[in-house]
């Protein structure tokens, strides 16, 4: 970084309670399609990283209102963002001094609101190029909002400027549009002299850091208020009103997104994608299709409707068929998964490899052109390579106390309703009677029986019939 542009850190409010979600999450926790509302503002100072003039260093969270929850949740995705505790949560303005310590040694501090998802860092990136260009000791983005009921109004006045807190407005104020982003960007030396200034004498009892806006100006400082085109990017989320508007507008930047890069969907208003999902072109979305998690989709796979995916790795034209519930699993090349499956927990459909009608696939391998067409449950197994599991097949994995393996080699013949009493082996090429239940392993080649031997009793109905009539007559 050069010493002319200064060296920039990120500080993320993100410790009030969300009083009005009346939710016991704090607020920032709240999902936004599958990911915390946090995750979205801070995805966008990370991507700021990297853009060319907007450099932000390093970031950190004041956290506080259910705190320990908002630090476990940086320590396990975000570990190089800093938590930063306001035990006392005493306003916007307060939030700021108490990490006065941590943004002390930096030349500008950026400060944004954890609840604002829409954010882009590319709006970041302007705002703190611009600030720095212009020598500026306080840049904020302001915008119109068409219903700015809840945002603090910003009132100007010949060369004055201050913002009013909703439930501080006069009704005259509370007509006016153009309203306070929470976004704001310092030069330290003239946050320093101004930020412990701020006093708690409003409605709501806070330190409002919006005042410290009036405050630099009447102290002759150069406060610019940049007035931004999209409110929607600056929404806030206080009430669960503005969280499903927000999740509304998040999903369909996300299905957008796909659509422009190739992704075809008969029907896009009813398709789910979170936003870590990564897909190739030529794929296709049936309706009624969610996808989650960290989930990546090559080129040329169809996925059918009301197929819910998370977590999953599906490589080049694998063909999921309609209703499957896929989640932590990798699909290889040209699988076909479904109607109607689940497949969970670190399973692999090898290559070409299908899991039909009403099957579950736990934490097992379906070998290279395997097939288990209809109803079976396989866990903890290895199947091998072109081997067929019939009908209602079923591995016994549990015994009350522990999960047990059952492999089953290549080119081998599972007759229906075979149950694999686990742990046992199957060797290559190797057979099973419909029906048996497999208890002792089978070497290669050999066709396990494991059933009782069928035995017909000749005339049985018809001496039954008689019975019956016999009895009747006692009546
Ligand atoms: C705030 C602004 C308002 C602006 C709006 C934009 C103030 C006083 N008002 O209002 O001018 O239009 O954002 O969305 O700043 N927080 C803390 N510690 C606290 C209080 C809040 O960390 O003691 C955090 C919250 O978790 C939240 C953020 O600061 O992420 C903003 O607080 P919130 O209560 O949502 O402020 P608004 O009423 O939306
Ligand atoms: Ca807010």
């Amino acid at each position: 970084m050069s010493g002319s542009d200064g060296v920039t850190g990120a500080l993320v409010l993100a410790a009030g309670k969300g009083t009005r979600m009346k939710s016991t999450l704090p607020k920032v926790l709240l999902p936004v399609l599958d990911q915390p509302i946090l995750y979205y503002v801070l995805r966008a100072l990370e991507k700021l990283k990297d853009a060319p003039g907007g450099q932000v260093g390093s970031v950190a969270v004041v956290v506080g209102h259910k705190g320990e929850m908002v630090r476990d949740y940086l320590s396990g995705e975000w570990g190089s963002a800093v938590p930063i505790w306001q035990h006392e949560q005493l306003g916007t303005g307060h939030a700021v001094q108490i990490a006065k310590e941590w943004w002390a040694g930096l030349d500008h501090l950026l400060i944004l609101p954890g609840d604002v998802p829409l954010l882009r860092s590319e709006t970041l990136a302007e705002l703190v190029s611009d600030h720095k260009i212009s020598g500026a000791d306080c840049s904020f983005i302001s915008f119109h909002a068409s219903n700015p009921f809840g945002y603090g109004r910003v009132v100007r006045s010949g060369d004055g400027m201050s913002i009013v807190e909703e439930k501080d407005a006069s009704e005259e104020q509370k007509l006016l549009s153009e309203v306070n982003s929470g976004i704001y960007i310092f030069r330290i030396s003239s946050l320093l002299p101004h930020i412990y200034r701020l006093d708690n004498e409003n409605s709501q009892g806070e330190y409002y850091l919006p005042d410290i806006i009036s405050m630099m100006i009447r102290s002759g400082m150069n406060v610019r208020a940049t007035l931004a085109g999209d409110e929607n990017e600056f929404r806030g989320i206080n009430t669960p009103r503005q969280l499903a508007d927000v999740v509304a507008l998040v999903r369909s930047e996300i299905v957008e997104g796909h659509l422009a890069s190739g992704v075809r969907m008969m029907d896009p208003s009813s398709v789910w994608i979170g936003p870590k999902v990564s897909m190739g072109e030529d794929v296709s979305l049936d309706p009624f299709v969610q996808i989650w998690g960290e989930t990546t989709i090559k080129r040329g796979c169809r996925i059918g409707g009301f197929s819910i995916l998370r977590n999953m790795d599906l490589e080049e034209d694998v063909h999921v068929v309609s209703h499957a519930v896929l989640s932590g699993s990798i699909l290889q090349k040209s699988a076909k998964a479904g109607p109607f499956i689940v497949i969970r927990d670190g399973a692999c459909l090898e290559e070409g490899a299908q899991g039909g009608k009403f099957v579950e696939i736990k934490k097992s391998v379906l070998g290279k052109g395997s097939k288990a067409p209809h109803l079976s449950y396989l866990g903890d197994a290895v199947i091998g390579e072109g081997t067929n599991i019939g009908a209602g097949t079923i591995t016994c994995n549990y015994d009350g106390e522990k999960k047990n393996s059952t492999v089953i080699g290549n080119r081998c013949f599972v007759g229906s309703d075979t149950m694999f009493v686990a742990p046992v082996t199957l060797e290559d090429d190797a057979s099973t009677a419909a029906g048996s239940v497999i208890t002792q392993n089978v070497p290669e080649g050999a066709l396990a029986v494991g059933r009782a031997r069928q035995r017909n009793i000749e005339g049985w109905a018809q001496r039954k019939r008689k019975k019956a009539n016999e009895g009747g007559d006692r009546n």
